[in-house]
């Protein structure tokens, strides 16, 4: 049986905070604080114009996010600081298992894509930047369906537009939400539990299995073959 993985981008292949050395060089040691609010909005922002069917790219909700974290932390940002900090994020840095992880599974004839959130320029720039082009067939991004992760029809467009079946499909995430979609719409799933003090909702859907990072994936698939 051939074999498909969807990886999630952010968070998963790519550090969403990635970004902390920048922030910290405006906000010091609130950095922290403020790189996981502004992804928490930003997630939450893609969650809200999907149900309300008001798509707007990803790169839409990461800005209104910047904006209400600094309302929220009462941080006074210059309009300039802020588009420094909306370039940075189309840079992000790739997590340190994720190169050997793609090519290690590329040597097990494993046809790995990525799909995401991310509008397309965004996703080009960051695989450019983190030198990942060539690791993946094909980047897929929601785009195209104008809704986010975890509307069904999302995951139906990656399937449609990979030609794949559901059946033979894994999704990669370290979004429990993603997973949970990608359960629900009959996929298998590896959660990427890169914080253990993170924990899977107790929804219906759970990970046809969990891992500490990309690294345990190869050794994972080999005892599917
Ligand atoms: C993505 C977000 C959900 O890349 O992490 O799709």
């Amino acid at each position: 049986m051939s074999k498909t993985i969807a990886f999630d981008v952010y968070g998963t292949l790519i550090n969403p905070h990635g970004v902390v050395r920048e922030l910290e060089g405006l906000l010091g040691q609130r950095a922290g604080a403020f790189s996981a609010l502004w992804r928490q909005k930003q997630l939450e922002y893609s969650f809200r114009r999907g149900l309300m069917d008001a798509y707007s790219g990803f790169a839409v909700c990461t800005r209104q996010a910047l904006d209400f974290t600094c309302l929220e932390l009462a941080i006074k940002l210059s309009e300039a600081d802020k588009e420094a900090l909306m370039a940075a994020y189309t840079r992000l840095p790739a997590y340190d298992d994720t190169v050997p992880a793609l090519s290690a599974l590329k040597q097990q004839d494993i046809a790995c894509w990525a799909f995401s959130n991310g509008e397309p320029d965004d996703l080009e720039s960051l695989f450019a930047h983190a030198d990942l082009h060539g690791t993946v067939k094909g980047i897929i991004s929601v785009d195209a369906v104008k809704s986010f992760k975890p509307d069904p029809r999302v995951y139906e467009h990656f399937l449609r537009e990979s030609a794949v079946d559901a059946a033979d499909t894994w999704l990669v995430s370290s979004n429990p939400f993603d997973i949970i979609g990608a359960r629900a719409a009959g996929w298998e799933a590896v959660w990427i539990q890169r914080d253990p003090t993170i924990q899977f909702d107790c929804w219906e859907w759970q990970p046809s299995t969990t891992l500490s990072s990309l690294s345990e994936l190869s050794a994972y698939f080999s005892t599917l073959e």
